[in-house]
């Protein structure tokens, strides 16, 4: 694992865009798996700015959506695909063949979880994930407590999970389970990238970062990870006892 703090949130999403784009010189169709949220917002908007400024060829990539609140329709603008599609997919103007997003509506989400299962099987598995953290360590739905070696799952979502997950929505919104790659897809990546961002995360960084390696903390399972890189700015590496 290595651990970069950055001074803010700016240069941590522009290093994050730049290797971005690196992991897509380096390999043009790379398999790349993107997490909805705020914390990303801000690296993806720059990478997509220099994938037209630098003619970074993201024809060959293929994206897939980290998660996605079960229940929630794709043209409701909370949901993580409305995001994706907006800040990825039409940006990048990727086809229907090179991205697959969890349809949270779906009758049957076993065969939902299946499907990308399959899907992720059948790319060669994945090159890089791009993940935030949750207020209480999960990434994507992969809540504490959960299973560190599951792939795709439906899952009832976590109290602070359903709770901040609100400031996605424009009216209140029931939010009781969701839809995400498992832990056994992250652990199985080539690369992960984590980011974190805000004094808001600070608490549950130095609980990932320096408390016990537990499910507890699902993202405390990206130390075990051979090619994982921790981003942070300053305010959510704040209370790390080290910061050098
Ligand atoms: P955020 O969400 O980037 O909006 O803070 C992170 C998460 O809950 O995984």
């Amino acid at each position: 694992m290595k651990i970069q703090i950055f001074d803010d949130h700016t240069d941590l999403a522009f290093d994050v865009a730049d290797m971005l784009c690196r992991q897509i010189a380096r390999k043009p169709d790379s398999v790349i798996c993107f997490a909805a949220g705020t914390t990303p917002l801000s690296a993806y908007n720059i990478f997509t700015t220099l994938v037209e400024t630098d003619a970074v060829d993201c024809r060959h990539i293929t994206l897939i959506g980290l998660d996605e609140w079960v229940g929630i329709p794709p043209e409701n603008t909370g949901s993580c695909a409305w995001f994706l599609r907006r800040t990825l997919i039409k940006p990048l103007n990727l086809s229907a063949d090179r991205f697959r997003l969890f349809d949270g509506m779906s009758v049957d989400l076993d065969s939902e979880c299946a499907l990308m299962d399959e899907y992720v099987s059948g790319c060669g598995g994945i090159d890089l994930m791009v993940v935030g953290i949750g207020m209480n360590g999960h990434i994507g739905f992969n809540e504490p407590g959960g299973s560190p070696v599951l792939r795709s799952h439906v899952t009832p979502l976590n109290d602070v999970t359903s709770t901040v997950g609100q400031k996605y929505f424009t009216e209140k919104t029931e939010l009781t389970k969701g839809i995400t790659l498992g832990l056994g897809h992250l652990q199985d990546a080539a690369n992960v990238i984590l980011m974190a961002s805000g004094e808001n995360k600070a608490r549950i960084m130095r609980e990932t970062l320096e408390g016990e390696i537990s499910i507890d903390v699902p993202a405390s399972i990206v130390r075990k990870h051979r090619n994982s890189h921790v981003l942070m700015d300053q305010a959510a590496a704040s209370l790390l006892s080290r910061r050098d």
